[in-house]
């Protein structure tokens, strides 16, 4: 274990590793590295202090030594005990930014490290799942009240900002990160649908063409991964609880069943719903022999791995991020990245076009909030930053798009005549 400038890491001398993991996630971030920058250079975050606590890897790392630059003081946590990259967290270290992260730490450390990061008194929270926020509420309470704003990453974290806000616990605004439209419907659906697939055939060395897949939860992420598995040979079956989710699946050419239905023919089960439980007790017995579990929701208990365990005779690491648990009826159930986040914990996260953009949003968000521009409450970033924010990726890709002219309009005038 490193301390270096009051952080708690892996290991300093992984430094240059990071290094080079940070510059070639700069080189494919042209909207964070020019866009975001530009913005930056009002002064806005100078001297601000900002926590970032989001999958600690080479996009986030990009994201903060940004902020860094922009004269922010930063200090940054992994999101997840089992997503953080040490080579990546050493590499921030020796930038000269705190960080408190460790891969694999375990939840008590982790919870650890997010409270030194609360304490540190950050003014505003670049945050995933609410985890910063959620446990600064709870067990800072002094300090969360002397927040100016908080910008969160997931569909997750955001539905526990707004049920803070709804108890009256919010002390500033938030901005929905992932309610703008570039960052859900790029992140979510092909960052997520292309990374999860990949984590999973490159954990598994397996092929996807003629395999059943279940996939719970079509919202965006679910949608996403359906769309790369058929584009793969694989078939989805989508288990929703939602009935206009499970139409539009449908009507999508998916395969839509219930978890009697889709469990005893899947060969890969996918969870994708954002609540806890999805899998659980009661269905690990009736899945297909060998099935392969994974999850790509934000909760490590979307499948509730402690029960499996509770109800498996055996356990074993098959191999580095497989664990077999045996059950009853020489019948076993497999779970990739202990059940975390497999597209992060199991592999190298979201591609980095995708993380351009979302971090775009967040740290535009960031910069609104110190400007002071965002009212109480939850709020989606204004649809004008949006827009500037793909117009900037376009333009990036050398595309312009056509300006609509006032007679392509419609208009009701014609058809009220003169009286109006
Ligand atoms: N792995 C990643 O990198 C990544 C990226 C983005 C979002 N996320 C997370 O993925 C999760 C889903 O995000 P989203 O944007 O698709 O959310 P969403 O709200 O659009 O979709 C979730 C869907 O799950 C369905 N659902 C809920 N409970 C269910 C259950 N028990 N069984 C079947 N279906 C159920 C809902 O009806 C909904 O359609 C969230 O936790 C989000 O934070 C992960």
């Amino acid at each position: 274990m490193s301390q270096v400038n009051n952080s708690r890491i892996s290991n300093i001398d992984l430094a240059p590793q990071g290094h080079l993991a940070i510059d070639w996630a700069r080189r494919h971030s042209p909207l964070v590295d020019g866009f975001l920058r530009e913005r930056l250079n009002d002064g806005a975050l100078a001297g601000r202090r900002v926590a970032v606590v989001v999958h600690l890897e080479a996009k986030t790392a990009f994201l903060a030594t940004v902020l860094a630059d922009a004269g922010a003081e930063v200090v940054v946590a992994g999101s997840n005990p089992h997503s953080t990259r040490d080579e990546i967290a050493a590499a921030l270290v020796d930038r000269g930014i705190q960080v408190h992260s460790t891969r694999g730490s375990g939840y008590e450390a982790w919870e650890k490290d997010l409270l030194s990061i609360a304490d540190t008194g950050p003014e505003f929270i670049i945050d995933d799942g609410a985890e910063l926020t959620i446990r600064m509420a709870s067990q800072r309470p002094d300090l969360f009240s002397e927040l100016r704003g908080i910008t969160e990453q997931t569909t997750t974290g955001v539905s526990r900002l707004v049920e803070l806000a709804k108890r009256d616990r919010l002390p500033c605004p938030a901005l929905a990160a992932n309610d703008a439209a570039c960052k859900h419907l790029f992140d979510n659906k092909y960052g997520t649908g292309q990374s999860t697939i990949q984590a999973i055939l490159n954990l598994t060395n397996m092929l996807m063409a003629g395999k059943k897949v279940g996939i719970l939860g079509y919202g965006w992420v679910g949608r996403g991964i359906a769309a790369h598995v058929r584009a793969l040979g694989g078939t989805a079956f989508i288990v929703e609880v939602d009935p206009v989710k499970g139409l539009e699946a449908f009507m999508d050419g998916h395969q839509v069943g219930d978890l009697d239905m889709v469990l005893p023919e899947a060969d890969f089960v996918i969870t994708a719903t954002g609540g806890r439980r999805a899998l659980s007790r009661k269905d690990f017995g009736g899945m297909k022999r060998g099935v392969i579990l994974a999850n790509a929701g934000h909760h490590d208990l979307e499948i509730d791995v402690e029960a499996l365990a509770d109800e498996a005779t055996d356990f074993r690491v098959v191999r580095e991020g497989i664990d077999e648990y045996q059950l009853a009826g020489d019948h076993s159930v497999l779970v990739l990245a202990s059940g975390a986040l497999v597209n992060i914990a199991g592999g190298l996260g979201h591609p980095i076009e995708i993380m351009d953009l979302s971090f775009a949003v967040q740290g535009v968000g960031c910069h609104e909030l110190a400007r002071g521009a965002v009212a109480e409450g939850v709020h989606v970033i204004d649809p004008a930053i949006d827009s500037e924010i793909a117009k900037a990726k376009l333009a990036f890709h050398g595309i312009s798009l056509e300006q609509k002219q006032s007679h392509q309009e419609d208009t009701i005038d014609d058809l009220l005549g003169p009286e109006g």
